[in-house]
């Protein structure tokens, strides 16, 4: 069943909201492209984009979040550096899995499911619990409107 992004889901900036959507819908398109065939030559796309936008986004919200002086910008860093070390840790596992799931599909299998965990943690556990605490925040402090276009630089990806 896909999931959809709601209103409920706002944290209060509209930069982050939109990342959060594209979010969704990236993750509705991997249970997708899994769904249909597993052995589609899609996956390698899928978890390609996946593995970018996370780098991105993770490194777009920490610099939103410097520029509000969010207050738990280092626990928010180390949940982000985690998620991204399984996401890259299940991404890797299930390439090896994909060229060997011939011989052992049941690996594959397993390592399919760990990585629809991870997505469904990232919404669930991170979005929910974490990011939504930044919603007060943005109520406080307004974010100079020369910032903006620092969010969508690689220099902002690369610093991360
Ligand atoms: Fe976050």
């Amino acid at each position: 069943m896909p999931i959809l992004w709601r209103p409920q889901l706002s944290v209060g900036n509209e930069i982050i909201d939109r990342d959060h959507k594209y979010l969704f819908c990236l993750i509705n398109t991997v249970e997708l492209v899994f769904g249909k065939n597993k052995k589609s030559k899609d996956i390698e796309l899928v978890l390609d984009q996946l593995e970018e936008f996370a780098k991105e986004h993770f490194a777009r919200e920490q610099k939103i979040q410097t520029d509000i002086n969010f207050p738990y910008f280092l626990l928010h860093e180390s949940l982000h550096n985690e998620l991204m070390y399984q996401l890259e840790k299940i991404i890797l596992n299930i390439r090896i899995a994909y060229l060997r799931c011939h011989t052992d599909p049941e690996a594959y299998d397993i390592e399919i499911e760990k990585l629809h965990k991870v997505l469904r943690h990232w919404i669930l556990d991170h979005v929910l619990k974490h990011d939504l605490g930044m919603k007060k925040y943005f109520q406080i402090y307004e974010i100079p409107e020369q910032n903006l276009v620092q969010y969508f630089t690689k220099n902002t990806v690369d610093a991360a």
